[in-house]
């Protein structure tokens, strides 16, 4: 089970509101934190990531129901943003979606709030737990979560599905800005992969992706260069949908 480079604990004296998901993942629970780590939490009764840096902790919480999901999708520009044109939900509802590479869910939250079905997968265990634990207490697009790698996932998919969503990793930005929280997460825990194993790594979903989907949808920094020719793609400030056509 992939769950990054960051060791991912529990403090011994807050396993009691925890066992059933140490037992399940088998999560190391430890009496003191001594090194950078990432700890599981149940602050009343809701899951929670603390990041333990040398310098600094730093919390990860997620509610569905409150903040920028619902304002995402209250005021996030509907069916003219440029995701929801990339995936051709501004022409068709329903679509069934896989979004391979999960992340918190944003883009998850304003697909399925124009009308997507969606599977999300997501392999970073602690991030996957996090998101499975909000999902329980807000789903209201009832999204689908799976933990592991997509890969395999799609390996085993036997069905052709409309759109496949890829968004797979923080890129390296040349200009050494810090990345936003979220990211700064991902970053640490992916720390050991060079930019080339994440480059490779994104072709081989984008290749299998190709064949089991009408499209693939592929999520790229303006200034990534193109992985594969599309058949056309769109841009907001920031971003490029290259878009793949079967
Ligand atoms: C840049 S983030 C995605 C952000 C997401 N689109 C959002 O809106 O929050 C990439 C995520 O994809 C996950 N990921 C990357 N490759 C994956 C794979 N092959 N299978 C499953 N998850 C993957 C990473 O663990 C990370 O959480």
């Amino acid at each position: 089970m992939e769950q990054g480079q960051l060791p991912f604990v529990v403090l011994s004296r807050n396993c009691d509101k925890l066992s059933d998901l140490i037992q399940k993942y088998q999560i190391p629970v430890i009496k003191n934190i001594d090194e950078d780590c990432l700890e599981l939490l149940n602050i009343n009764d809701r899951l929670s990531l603390r990041l333990h840096q040398t310098s600094k902790t730093t919390d990860y919480n997620i509610d569905f129901n409150s903040g920028k999901y619902s304002h995402r999708a209250k005021y996030g520009g509907g069916k003219n943003q440029t995701l929801i044109k990339a995936c051709g939900l501004n022409k068709e509802k329903n679509l069934k979606i896989i979004d391979c590479t999960a992340g918190f869910l944003n883009d998850s939250f304003v697909l399925a709030n124009n009308g997507a079905n969606l599977i999300c997968i997501e392999r970073f265990l602690p991030l996957y737990i996090l998101l499975k634990n909000a999902l329980k207490k807000h789903n209201p697009y009832n999204i689908q979560l799976i933990h592991g790698n997509a890969i395999e996932y799609l390996n085993k998919l036997k069905e052709c599905v409309d759109v496949i969503y890829l968004d797979p990793m923080w890129q390296r930005s040349k200009n050494n800005a810090e990345p936003q929280k979220n990211m700064q997460l991902l970053k640490l825990a992916y720390a050991d992969k060079s930019e080339q194993q994440n480059e490779k790594n994104t072709l081989n979903l984008l290749n299998l992706s190709l064949k089991k989907a009408y499209k693939v949808v592929l999520k790229r920094r303006l200034k990534n260069p193109v992985l594969q020719t599309p058949h056309h793609n769109l841009q907001n400030k920031r971003t490029r949908f290259d878009v793949y056509v079967n």
